[in-house]
């Protein structure tokens, strides 16, 4: 299974910063291992894009939807617009969507199923802030939002879910010299995930699940990081802003 590298955006970029990005990181990315790439801009981005990546490799991702076709949702985007948009990513239970906008696992799970059965892959995002790392209740969150999350999807729609351990100590919020979580922690957290996947499904279904690490991943960290054997790839946010920087990380994943 190659890796997954995926670029969040979050709320950054202009169409016209966009396209340069795009064109730049198309041709530093030629030939350059065999990673998956997935880009995830903002929603105003992903028409230009789309139309950018054709002949390309690279997939589209969005960083959000709601769980209805359509409706009375205003400011909403649904999962019918995005696959007709092109996208066949969608982020879905960021922790700055579970932070600053209140979204629960009970919401997230309703996310998931829907984004699946319109055929797209979720990158589901679980991991512990701080406080919850102090007070040794790392595992006893990431088991309870993993349980709610997958709430009522069966073993063969886990095949389609990405799921990536964002602790969310190590999210830089724009630092580019914020600390990643080490490759130790990371690593044993990616192994916890796999175990609950195991307990939840069984042995076979965990092996196959990607489990992508999310965290002030950058150049510097990517190798390391990548190579640790339950690591399945990143979910990159600021050193993916700029294309030199971000096709680093995608080298970094052979
Ligand atoms: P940073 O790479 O900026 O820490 O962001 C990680 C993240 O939140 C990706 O979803």
């Amino acid at each position: 299974m190659p890796k997954l590298i995926a670029a969040n955006w979050k709320m950054n970029k202009t169409i016209k910063e966009s396209i340069s990005f795009i064109e730049e990181f198309k041709k530093i990315t030629k030939n350059i291992g065999n990673a998956e790439i997935v880009v995830c801009p903002p929603f105003t981005l992903l028409h230009e894009i789309k139309k950018l990546l054709k002949n390309s490799d690279i997939k589209l991702g969005a960083q959000n939807m709601h769980f209805e076709d359509a409706g009375a949702y205003t400011g909403e985007i649904s999962p019918l617009m995005l696959k007709e948009i092109g996208c066949e990513y969608v982020i879905l239970g960021h922790s700055e969507r579970r932070e600053i906008f209140n979204e629960d696992d009970f919401l997230i799970n309703k996310k998931t199923i829907s984004a699946l059965n319109h055929g797209l892959k979720p990158i589901l995002c679980i991991g512990e802030n701080l406080e919850q790392r102090k007070n040794a209740k790392t595992e006893e969150v990431i088991e309870n939002q993993l349980r709610n999350c997958l709430k009522n999807i069966d073993k063969n729609q886990i095949a389609e879910i990405t799921i990536a351990y964002e602790p969310v100590w190590a999210i830089s919020r724009g630092d580019p010299n914020h600390r990643a979580a080490t490759k130790e922690d990371a690593e044993e957290g990616h192994q916890f995930i796999r175990n609950i996947v195991a307990a939840l499904y069984d042995e076979n279904t965990a092996e196959k699940t990607r489990i992508i690490y999310g965290g002030s991943m950058k150049p510097e960290n990517a190798k390391e990081l990548l190579a640790m054997p339950n690591i399945d790839g990143g979910l990159v946010g600021n050193a993916s802003l700029k294309a030199e920087s971000f096709a680093e990380i995608v080298r970094a994943a052979k």
